[in-house]
């Protein structure tokens, strides 16, 4: 199935969906989940069938929640002075984060583990803001205790930390995710993990990212279509 609709039912019922940005922009193809669905099988389909990295994207919202920064922010270094990305104005990448029930933090049961737990303390903390009126006068306080009493970093999932304001600011996956689950009525975070080609090592072109879709009964959208609905 293609288009937005069936990326939304696909999300409600915790089922991933293949997201492409833009030719013009990374030109990727994503496999998205909702986070707190996650289970082992599927960060096996994650690093099998997608092959990418493995990153859960949040709402600037829950980051601010939970005082995560970017990661350039962190860094002295002069590898972080500049990004020069030829395809935005700048990455998404926070921490990296291993949940404190894991071990090594690597495995299919460790990361489901990580993804999930993160899925769930992002529900909560939606919730919360829900209730306390939400916006930018918000009344939950910011609680980097009460994240850290959960997960650790560094670790083996890379986190993401969307625009402010979501699509209208920034038209990355993790944007598009976020926006999709946002759409679907599940907690405000996503995992995604781009496609590569195991032929070539490039990227999974579009074609034969329909292909995997229709051969898994996934569903796959392009961002400019959750864009003219969401954006
Ligand atoms: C992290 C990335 C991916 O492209 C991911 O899709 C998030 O990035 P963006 O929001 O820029 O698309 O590079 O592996
Ligand atoms: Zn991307
Ligand atoms: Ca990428």
């Amino acid at each position: 199935d293609y288009g937005v609709d069936a990326a939304v039912s696909a999300f409600s019922a915790g089922r991933p969906v293949l997201i492409h940005d833009a030719t013009d922009r990374e030109g990727e193809v994503d496999l998205v989940y909702p986070a707190a669905a996650v289970a082992p099988e599927d960060v096996a389909r994650l690093r099998n069938d997608a092959g990418g990295l493995v990153c859960v994207a949040l709402p600037e919202s829950v980051c601010e929640t939970w005082e995560l920064p970017f990661a350039q922010q962190l860094l002295s270094h002069p590898a972080g002075a500049d990004h020069e990305l030829g395809y935005d104005e700048r990455s998404s990448f926070s921490i990296t984060v291993n949940h404190r029930g894991t071990f090594t933090g690597i495995t299919d049961e460790d990361r489901a583990l990580t993804i999930s737990e993160l899925g769930a303390a992002a529900g909560r903390i939606a919730t919360e803001r829900r209730i306390a009126g939400d916006g930018a006068g918000s009344a939950i306080a910011t609680d980097a205790e009460r994240f850290a009493e959960s997960f650790r970093a560094p670790g083996h999932v890379h986190l993401l930390r969307a625009a402010p304001g979501g699509l209208a600011d920034r038209e990355g996956h993790t944007e598009l995710g976020l926006a999709l689950a946002d759409a679907a009525g599940v907690e405000p975070a996503v995992v995604v993990c781009e496609m590569l080609d195991d032929g070539t090592g490039g990227a999974l072109s579009p074609t034969a990212a329909r292909a995997y879709a229709d051969r898994n009964d996934l569903p796959y959208v392009e961002g400019s279509e959750l864009i003219a609905r969401f954006g």
